[in-house]
């Protein structure tokens, strides 16, 4: 058993990894200054989990102070550092922002656990550190071409965890390259709440599906792919969730640094997503044919192999599982009841 305190673990994939954790009988502290949570999800946590009490600090990373006293209060073997701004267009239209709470928070937060001697750590990196990879799937070794500030700010932070891990300041880490997160709990009590007018393509769909947005918009039906549209790695979060607690028992295992990508190495066109979305929930998903937009490439998937290898992680759940549950969690909060 790890205690492991997760910041951003009231956000969409922090909730989902609390969650992986306890199923694991790891103990969590959640750390959150709720920027882009709802306050009711550690009490969904609580029910999800029936684990009562998960221990709750509402602070911001780049309190060193608040993050200190919060890892005296609950003493943990690791941390699990979600918490970021992470949306590319407002990361270019206000890059001191993202350097701040992305950078100088990573700073913060590595200070306080070098205050309280924490030397583990699991990072949530992106994808997108590899920018306009030349082919699918992508190696870890693949070389990183970041194409705006977000993804700067992750190789940055990832630079940051690696120096720490080879000077001895840190003594496991983990940093973990996301391809695209999707999906929700089974449940249907945890999910992605996206602000606005939502960036990625599944959330998109959902509210299309709910009459909230009129049609979707596809980016290009002329790349070379067998279909013409972009194709991408779409990982369910429950699966990514789970890849958090085996990379975490991992490295507390070996003490070992590690960059790892999570995918499944199984890249879906947009149509293919919205054909299996079809099926899954019975609504039809209107769409609008758009010119392609700049910067986005054919085809973007994970050669996943290193996390199969070093840590027993593969994706176990599909398209269809993906759809499902994005739709049961969408619908629930539309108050949709014909699921
Ligand atoms: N969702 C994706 O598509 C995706 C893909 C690749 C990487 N990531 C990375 O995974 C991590 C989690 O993403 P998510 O989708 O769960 O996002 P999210 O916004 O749902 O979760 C982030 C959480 O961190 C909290 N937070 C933000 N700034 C904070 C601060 N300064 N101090 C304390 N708490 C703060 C927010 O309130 C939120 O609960 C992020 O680092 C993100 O960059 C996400």
């Amino acid at each position: 058993m790890t205690r492991v305190l997760l910041t951003g673990g009231a956000g969409y994939i922090g909730s989902h990894t609390v969650v992986a954790l306890i199923e694991r009988g790891h103990e969590v502290v959640i750390l959150d200054n709720f920027a882009n949570a709802q306050r009711d999800v550690p009490a969904r946590l609580e029910r999800l989990t029936g684990c009562a009490n998960i221990p709750v600090i509402e602070a911001d990373i780049r309190d060193t102070g608040a993050v200190r006293a919060a890892l005296a209060a609950h003493p943990v073997e690791a941390v699990i550092h979600f918490a970021a701004l992470k949306a590319v267009g407002e990361s270019e239209a206000d890059p001191l922002l993202y350097y701040d709470m992305n950078i100088i928070g990573t700073i913060r937060l590595l200070q306080a656990m070098q205050a309280q001697n924490v030397r583990r750590i699991v990072f949530s990196s992106s994808a997108t550190v590899y920018g306009q990879s030349d082919s699918s799937p992508i190696p870890e070794d693949a070389p990183t071409r970041v194409q705006n500030i977000y993804g700067r700010t992750k190789l940055v932070m990832e630079d940051l965890i690696s120096d720490l891990a080879r000077t001895g300041k840190l003594q496991a880490a983990a940093n973990l390259r996301y391809f695209n997160p999707v999906g929700a709990h089974p449940s249907a009590m945890i999910g992605e709440t996206p602000r606005g007018v939502p960036n990625n393509l599944m959330p998109y769909v959902t509210q299309v599906a709910t009459g909230e947005r009129p049609h979707l918009n596809v980016f290009g039906n002329d790349y070379d792919t067998p279909d013409g549209t972009g194709v991408r790695d779409y990982i369910h979060v429950v699966d990514l969730a789970r890849a958090h607690a085996l990379a975490l028992e991992h490295i507390c295992a070996h003490d070992v640094a590690l960059t790892v990508n999570l995918g499944t190495g199984t890249g879906i066109s947009v149509l293919e997503l919205v054909r299996a979305f079809e099926r899954a929930t019975g609504r039809e998903i209107p769409l609008n044919i758009a010119p392609r937009r700049p910067g986005d490439v054919a085809s973007y998937y994970a050669n996943p192999e290193m996390a199969a290898r070093v840590f027993g992680w593969q994706a176990a759940l599909d398209v269809n599982d993906m759809c499902r549950d994005s739709w049961a969690w969408q619908a629930r909060r539309a108050g949709i009841n014909d699921i």
